[in-house]
């Protein structure tokens, strides 16, 4: 008979070995490997059955279903899914602690048609703490059922006796199946109860939100040891200072993975922000030094946010550097640039930057914008406060040309800005635009120069 065996699982990939490593061989964290015992399946032991298989037919002739979405509510969600949930699709949410899963899933309870069944299983909350962020949600939908419960044979049960219209799982590492040996959150246990859970509601037909924790120290498989099971994958994203948040899609069988959903966070829940780009400029300071309007795509969607420069000289020893919502290589690397190609000394100069909102930007096309707000806190001259201003910086201080150019113009047309400031070779291939004045810039300098 086999027996039971030890092995070490990294909780951040999943990647299995018999021996206990300090770094994960496979994706390089540190201190990811976590004991776990693999017991023998009793399955692998019994005797071969002969299976009835179907008949083929080509895909051509596969009738489909009518697809019908159940429409979440919330706008946001719903364009992120694809436009509202599959039926039997399982949907992901991954996100740090107290980001606000657990939030979203119960607000989507408010808004979901009466008629659909919903059963939310927490693992975390008791039925009366549940009740109380109901309470302060606005929520009040009959069809509404909560269960408390971590084990998975159970919740399965539950699944096939109700046959909710939608599951939510929260969160997927408190729950354990007792067949498996290890703790709950171990990377077998999560793996198992994902596909366990999967199975039933699949046979059903049931759409099933599951919540997974992403933890950086490894005490808890993450969301990543699930990905490949599951139908859609998404990831609440924000600082928990700001009140922001972004959902974001990694993964999608029924959609495009290019959609975010803006969301903040409120006193009484998530609101959705349908006009990001107005929010994150709101209070902006006008005829400042130091500052500029910068445009990011995130997936499909421009945004608008401000970058903020500064510049001061250093009191004492190496020049400090730092960034908020930009890449620290990044900045001293677009300050060589702009020291040996523009002509902009920053040597004997602290410099800051900070990307207002929380937001980051880690596309190229947000290196002008940067660039623009260190130049114009070291002059102390300002950027006009109707420019945006995107484009890549090269090693030779060129401005070079980067993708979406009709979608970020249109977006800076419909906030109201009257500058454009684009790469010169962008430029060229455009038609005319009314209203606005689009000024093509080769290097750092001229565009510099062009704006202030
Ligand atoms: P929660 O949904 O419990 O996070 P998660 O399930 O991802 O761990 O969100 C908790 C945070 O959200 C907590 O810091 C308080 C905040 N919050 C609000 O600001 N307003 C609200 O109406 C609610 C319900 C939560
Ligand atoms: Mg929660």
């Amino acid at each position: 008979m086999p027996k039971d065996r030890t092995v070490y699982i990294c909780t951040q990939c999943g990647f299995e070995s018999p021996k206990w490593y300090g770094k994960c061989t496979s994706c390089g964290e540190w201190n990811t490997m976590q004991e776990e015992v693999v017991s023998a399946r009793p399955a692998a032991s019994k005797p071969q059955k002969t299976r009835s298989i179907q008949k083929l037919q080509p895909v051509s002739d596969i009738q489909p279903k009518g697809e019908r979405r159940l429409k979440t509510g919330l706008g946001e969600l719903d364009r992120v899914l694809g436009g509202g949930i599959v039926p039997g699709s399982l949907v992901l949410i991954g996100g740090d602690p107290g980001i606000g899963k657990s939030t979203l899933l119960l607000q989507i309870c408010r808004y979901i048609d009466d008629n659909n069944k919903i059963l939310y299983v927490s693992g975390e909350e008791s039925l009366r703490q549940i009740k109380l962020r109901a309470d302060r949600l606005g929520i009040a939908n009959g069809n509404l059922y909560i269960v408390c419960e971590t084990d998975v044979d159970t919740i399965i049960q539950y699944i096939s006796h109700e046959t909710p219209d939608l599951l939510i799982i929260d969160s997927i590492q408190t729950m354990t199946l007792e067949a498996i040996a290890s703790a709950a959150g171990s990377v077998t246990q999560v793996r198992e109860s994902t596909s366990a859970i999967m199975k039933a509601a699949k046979a059903e037909e049931i759409p099933a939100f599951i919540v997974s924790h992403v933890n950086k120290d490894g005490a808890i498989a993450g969301p990543k040891v699930m990905e490949h099971i599951v139908d859609c994958v998404l990831y609440f994203e924000g600082d928990r200072n700001t009140s922001y948040r972004i959902l974001r899609c990694i993964k999608n069988r029924y959609g495009s993975t290019n959609e975010i959903g803006v969301f903040e966070m409120s006193d009484h829940g998530l609101l959705e922000v349908e006009n990001p780009s107005m929010m994150l400029l709101s209070g902006r300071p006008r005829n400042v030094s130091g500052t500029c309007v910068a445009c990011k795509m995130e997936g499909t969607r421009p945004l608008l946010a401000e970058v903020q420069g500064l510049v001061t000289p250093t009191g004492f020893g190496n020049p400090r550097r730092m960034a908020t919502g930009f890449d620290y290589n990044r900045l001293s690397l677009l300050l060589a640039v702009l020291e040996k190609r523009s002509g902009y000394f920053f040597s004997n100069m602290d410099a800051y930057v900070n990307v207002v909102g929380g937001l980051r930007l880690d596309e190229p096309a947000c290196d002008l914008p940067v660039a623009l707000s260190l130049i114009s806190s070291l002059k102390d001259q300002s950027v006009g406060d109707d420019v945006v201003a995107f484009g890549e910086i090269g090693l030779a201080g060129e401005i070079r040309s980067v993708s979406n150019i009709e979608a970020r113009i249109s977006e800076a047309v419909r906030l109201g800005f009257k500058r454009i400031l684009l790469p010169y070779q962008n430029l060229k291939r455009l038609s005319g635009h009314q209203g606005v004045e689009l000024i093509g810039a080769k290097t750092v300098r001229e565009a510099f120069e062009s704006v202030v």
